[in-house]
């Protein structure tokens, strides 16, 4: 069974970016599961807390989660032209202690994908994943994009993503990734 830990970026109940990984959870070719994380637990990043309490409970479980998955897919939205503080502060999170990197990040096959009510669908949001992703030693997927502009109409009021054009390249995105995910090898060490 192929593994993805699913990580949307925003915490709004009606977010269109876990919209977003809830259609591509459904879309899953069969052999390989799409876990959606909860992240709304997750506290603001203190090197106080980190130093007297240790990493969070709800940090460390995640932390073990992506450790055992063959791939991370972040659905980004886009705050001022770069990715949400909230979906930051988490990879933050999860990349402390940094002695822990490789094991969690490191060589980990990762996409990005985002939706915005906007007109360029969450593109420099993604730009802005790209050094992080470096940092972190991932190894990022690059041959699908997916950019979901005037998520408004897309989605329907319950969250579904009803528009046929979108959900073919959504398809087309998860089965790449699915397939990359599959044959990417994680480091340790
Ligand atoms: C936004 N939004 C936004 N959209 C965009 O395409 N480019 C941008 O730079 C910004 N900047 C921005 C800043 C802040 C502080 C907020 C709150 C919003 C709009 C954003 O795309 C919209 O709120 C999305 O609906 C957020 O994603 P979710 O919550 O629907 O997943």
């Amino acid at each position: 069974m192929i593994t993805l830990i699913g990580i949307s970026g925003s915490l709004r109940r009606q977010s269109f970016n876990t919209a977003l990984l809830r259609a591509a959870a459904g879309m899953m070719p069969q052999g390989a599961t799409l876990q959606i994380a909860d992240i709304s637990a997750i506290p603001l990043y203190n090197a106080d807390i980190e130093s007297s309490e240790g990493i969070p409970p709800v940090v460390a479980q995640l932390k073990e989660q992506i450790a055992a998955a063959n791939g991370l897919l972040l659905s980004t939205p886009e705050y001022n032209n770069a990715m949400s503080g909230v979906l930051k502060n988490t990879i933050d999170w999860l990349s402390r202690p940094a002695t822990d990197i490789p094991a969690v990040f490191g060589g980990r096959a990762v996409a990005v994908m985002g939706a915005s009510p906007g007109p360029f669908g969450t593109l420099l949001a993604q730009n802005a994943w790209l050094p992080v992703l470096r940092t972190l030693r991932t190894r990022p997927w690059f041959e699908g994009r997916l950019i979901v502009s005037r998520a408004g109409a897309v989605f329907s009021d319950s969250g579904d993503l009803v528009d046929e054009k979108t959900r073919g390249q959504l398809q087309q995105f998860v089965n790449g990734f699915v397939q990359f995910a599959s044959e990417a090898r994680t480091v340790t060490g």
